[in-house]
């Protein structure tokens, strides 16, 4: 166990607010088995939103290249937390240097550079890990719960969308999203947070079908200053053409059932809807981010006139709340920085050497965002090919 671990994040954009807030508020969560944090850079290329974040959240100093913060020997944690399409030179000059390494999803932007990614950190002495946030939601994580102790069981039947509206006004200005080959759109974007999810509850995707990659707004005006995250900015009447989709769909083949899965960033009025339903041997389940803290479920039990849905209110019996917020009591209420918060504290963990059955479950390894990105470029293979069925591999890793 080291004497205390350095932090810094990456990007001081929309994601990199929640990985440098989450960093702080983790140790101060369940049984104190960290060591001491120091809060000590945040990197970002723009000077004033590095500076401001680091002061927003508590952090030592700002830097303006990550070079720096991989020379820095008092930084020994480092989310990456920037475009998709600089996580590979980043992640790997970072590993290089020693540091570890938490890297935002998806893994990268070419399927090329993520398992080179994945080869540097499995060469790597240090600590690799991807972040796939919602499977730290704990209506997530319990209805998977459910599905493995045989509650609910076998899943025949997934249906899942990502609804977002962050493009849906064709004035929205152009950014690094809206940049990129076939598939590098809302499929990257949201469908790699939805396809982990329907993996994570329903097991291996075997094969995708019916890929269909739609690009609805074809241009969009450049912004007359920086831009973060999906922020609507001041823009110019200059355009560039939007190079990837806006809204993507496919069908998945599970071990035991099939699916139905849906992106957008053009859904008006579903700012960030990641929904479900799971339909099992024993009955279902749905799940709504926009209700996080509660889920539906539905057994086959007791008399059928009297058999529905109820809706169960998530507390300190359910995954990661006993101990994981600051008043641990039902309905108190909780969201998605929560989620990046347990992230946060599981890859602290495990880098400081906490026992994989005294921690929270390990953030995934970069394996899993190599899988993640094979799904998303058979979907793109299936839309390029009229829909036709691809088949994935088994993952090579347990
Ligand atoms: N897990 C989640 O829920 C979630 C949510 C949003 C974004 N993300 C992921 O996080 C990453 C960043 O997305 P975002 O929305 O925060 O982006 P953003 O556009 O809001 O912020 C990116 C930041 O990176 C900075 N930057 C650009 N080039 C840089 C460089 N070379 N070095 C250092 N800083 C640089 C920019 O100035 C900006 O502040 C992406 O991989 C995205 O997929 C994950």
């Amino acid at each position: 166990m080291r004497d205390s671990l350095g932090v810094a994040v990456i990007g001081a954009g929309m994601a990199g607010k929640a990985h440098a807030a989450a960093y702080r508020t983790a140790a101060s969560l369940y049984n104190p088995v960290l060591p001491p944090l120091r809060f000590v850079s945040i990197g970002d290329v723009n000077a004033q939103f590095g500076s401001a974040a680091a002061q927003r959240f508590g952090y030592e100093r700002h830097d303006s290249s990550w070079q720096a913060i991989a020379e820095a020997d008092d930084i020994d944690v480092v989310s990456v937390v920037i475009a998709n399409r600089l996580h590979r030179e980043v992640v790997e000059g970072l590993l290089a240097a020693g540091k570890h390494v938490l890297c935002e999803k998806p893994l990268s932007d070419t399927l090329e550079d993520a398992r080179a990614m994945a080869a540097a950190a499995n060469a790597a002495s240090t600590t690799a890990r991807i972040g796939f946030t919602f499977r730290r939601t704990p209506g997530i994580a319990y209805i998977r719960d459910l599905i493995r102790n045989g509650t609910l069981g076998k899943v025949l039947h997934f249906s899942g969308r990502y609804w977002t509206d962050y493009g849906c006004s064709p004035h929205a200005p152009m950014s690094w999203r809206y940049k990129g080959g076939p598939g590098s759109g809302a499929l990257a974007d949201v469908g790699s947070h939805l396809a982990y999810v329907a993996e994570f509850l329903c097991g291996d995707i075997q094969s995708v079908s019916g890929g269909e990659l739609s690009t609805v707004i074809n241009q969009r005006p450049l912004p007359l200053g920086a831009v973060l995250g999906h922020d609507h900015s001041a823009v110019s009447d200059s355009f560039e053409p939007v190079e990837n989709d806006d809204v993507a769909a496919f069908g998945a083949r599970f071990p035991a059932g099939i699916g139905a899965l849906e992106v957008s960033r053009v859904a008006a009025g579903h700012a960030n809807t990641l929904t479900f339903e799971v339909f099992c041997e024993n009955g279902a389940a749905v799940f709504n981010q926009r209700r996080p803290a509660e889920i539906g479920l539905f057994l086959h039990e007791g008399a059928s006139a009297n058999n529905g849905y109820r809706q169960v209110i998530l507390g300190p019996e359910h995954p990661y709340l006993a101990g994981g917020l600051a008043m641990d009591a039902p309905s108190v209420g909780f969201g998605q920085n929560e989620a990046f918060v347990y992230q946060a504290r599981a890859f602290l963990e495990e880098v400081a050497g906490v026992p994989e059955d005294a921690s929270l479950p390990r953030c995934a390894s970069f394996d899993e965002g190599v899988r993640n990105m094979e799904i998303l470029a058979a979907v793109t293979s299936s839309a390029q090919a009229g829909g036709q069925s691809m088949t994935i591999p088994a993952p090579a890793f347990a």
